[in-house]
């Protein structure tokens, strides 16, 4: 028997690359997501990707517990990976109480249902945002988590304590919590990939639609930073690696090989790049000039992060492997499919 995996939020950006992913490496998957950040594409793709048009996708929310209990007892679940969550952080600091409300609550239904139906694995998706402007570079899973600068960031730091009290509390639940540093460009096949609503407040949309002509020019936020060319650095990942990374910490829990009921694990390259060299790296392989300019910096933006990948090397046997030429050439592919050329 396939072991089954829900995917929460599984129609957005991250959530359709893991589908596909899962499938290919033989799992069931079930999609539910309020649809409240994306449309079909995302799931239309996956099962063109896949070949298999029968991938439920239930349209419901993580924030109704009576919903949350249902979708459980309608599909025997293996194990959750949980993206349903509100993600932009300027919005967050603007409107805190929607993203608590919204982020803290559908996990917590979720766990709640996870030990409801007998207890399954959860892998929370987290974000490199919990360690703040790290003192020692590159972080490590020890290094410290520093105060949230938004309420997006705390709701990632509330959700992996949230998980790991539940993992210690109740046997019959374990969890992973995977820390994305910067997810981009697109699945080779060109057919899923980010699909901003409104003006992108993330670099890479930014840049591919200021390439096709949506966008006047980009603004690079900054060049006065302590870095060698003064933009900020961090660490780009492509998705279809990060989406790989899923399954192997699935597949860790599933065959029961953790060390510990709560693990985290920090997914990147380990390879820091300023927001100038991916400008110009993105020129050369696409073989375009880009319009941009500098302008002040952001707020809320750290210098710099890359992560120290060597946990996640070792113990879930997983490593980055597209390189950014790669990335950013599949990121503009992404762009001018939905352009229709
Ligand atoms: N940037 C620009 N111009 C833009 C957009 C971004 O110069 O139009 C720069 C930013 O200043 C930053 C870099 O490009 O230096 C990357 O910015 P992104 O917005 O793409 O990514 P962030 O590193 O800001 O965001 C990531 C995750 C969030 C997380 C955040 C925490 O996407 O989920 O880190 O800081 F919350």
């Amino acid at each position: 028997m396939k072991k089954r995996i829900l995917v929460s939020g599984g129609a957005g950006y991250i959530g359709s690359h893991v589908s596909v992913e899962l499938i290919e490496a033989g799992y069931e998957v079930v999609v539910a997501d309020n649809m409240s950040n994306c449309d079909t594409t995302g799931i239309e793709g996956v099962r063109k990707i896949t070949g298999r048009t029968d991938i439920p996708l239930v349209e419901m929310d993580f924030c109704d517990a009576a919903a949350v209990e249902r979708l459980f007892d309608d599909y025997p679940i293996d194990a959750v990976i949980h993206f349903a969550a509100f993600k932009a952080v300027g919005e967050s600091v603007a409107e805190p109480i929607k993203y608590y409300r919204n982020n803290l609550t559908s996990f917590l239904n979720v766990l709640d249902a996870a030990r409801n139906h007998g207890g399954c694995d959860v892998l929370f998706s987290s974000s490199a945002t919990v360690y703040g402007e790290a003192e020692q570079l590159p972080v490590t899973e020890r290094s410290p988590r520093l105060p949230a600068t938004s309420p997006y960031g705390n709701t990632k730091q509330i959700c992996e304590d949230m998980l790991r009290d539940v993992t210690a509390s109740d046997p019959s639940i374990r969890g992973i919590a995977l820390r994305y540093f910067n997810p981009i460009g697109a699945h080779p096949s060109a057919l899923i990939g980010e699909l901003p609503r409104g003006v992108p407040n993330n670099l890479i949309p930014y840049i591919t639609q200021t390439a096709i002509g949506k966008r006047a020019c980009l603004s690079i936020f900054g060049n006065d930073y302590p870095t060698e060319d003064g933009t900020c650095l961090r660490d780009y990942i492509d998705i279809v690696d990060l989406a790989q990374a899923h399954v192997a910490a699935v597949t860790r829990m599933l065959e029961g090989r953790m060390k510990e009921g709560y693990e985290i694990f920090n997914i990147g390259t380990g390879r820091p790049v300023s927001v100038s060299e991916l400008v110009t790296e993105f020129e050369r392989v696409n073989g375009l000039k880009l319009n941009y300019r500098f302008a002040e910096r952001r707020p809320g933006d750290v210098t710099a992060i890359w992560a120290d990948t060597a946990l996640a090397n070792e113990e879930l046997g997983w490593r980055a492997k597209r390189t950014l030429a790669e990335t950013l050439a599949s990121a503009w592919a992404w762009e001018k499919h939905l352009a229709g050329e």
